[in-house]
């Protein structure tokens, strides 16, 4: 799993504080990533308690440690509606979020739109006034240098992410590239996010534009908890 900074601690209690959330006869989405990882193992902890869920993994990674803790599991395409979301981030500012720092922004943004209450779960490294991280955006093999050069075109700067401990790109769940989009401080990213929605090749990217109802962000004492009403 990724390094992306911020204490163990605090991704822990904003995982827990999230997981708490969840309750009898939901469908909860399990996001990706080291801080959803915590939520993820609240869960199983309250599914041993007791507690009757079943969760939708986001990635291959989130459906690996969903089964190893033993949160029942249900396919997103099985799914009608998702009750609550449980996911990290990697930048939020507002209600506004980048994601994508696993690779998983795809089966993410699905499980996290669907849901009637989205719960962000971060440490305080994630906050900032305003996005400037790349975007991840995902895209189909044979559209890399066509998406590329529309990246340019609007003021971007891509680079192919390569993987760690295997030559050559990371390929995504879905068998795709992935192109980390620097665009410097993102001042408008509804519209940066239709622009990149509207590029043919593109799979999906990584902003997520006013879908979080509420983050739940990790400190030393405690949890801090924001509330935005996702549109
Ligand atoms: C995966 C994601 C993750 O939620 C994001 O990268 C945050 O990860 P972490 O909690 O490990 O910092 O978007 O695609």
């Amino acid at each position: 799993m990724k390094n992306t900074g911020g204490s163990d601690g605090a991704k822990r209690r904003a995982g827990e504080s999230a997981a708490a959330l969840a309750d009898d006869g939901m469908t909860v989405g399990l996001g990706t990533g080291s801080t959803a990882a915590h939520a993820i193992r609240a869960l199983g902890r309250a599914v041993d308690a007791g507690l009757d869920v079943r969760g939708v993994p986001t990635s291959f990674a989130s459906r690996e440690l969903a089964r190893e803790v033993g949160v029942p599991l249900v396919a997103l395409d099985e799914v009608e509606s998702v009750d609550l979301a449980l996911d990290g981030a990697d930048q939020i500012a507002g209600g506004d979020l980048i994601k994508g720092g696993g690779a998983a922004h795809a089966r993410e943004k699905i499980v996290d739109a669907a849901a009637k209450r989205f719960v962000v779960v971060a440490d305080p490294s994630k906050e900032s006034d305003a996005l400037d991280r790349p975007v991840p955006v995902e895209v189909l093999p044979a559209a890399r240098t066509a998406v590329a050069r529309a990246i340019e075109g609007a003021g971007g700067e891509p680079t192919l992410r390569s993987a760690e401990r295997k030559d050559g790109p990371v390929v995504t769940d879905n068998g795709n590239l992935v192109l980390d989009c620097d665009f410097g401080r993102i001042d408008d990213p509804a519209a940066l996010a239709r622009t990149l929605s509207g590029t043919p090749g593109v799979v999906e990217h990584g902003l997520f534009v006013g879908l979080a109802d509420e983050v739940h962000v990790g400190t030393d004492e405690g949890v801090t908890v924001r509330r935005f009403g996702g549109e």
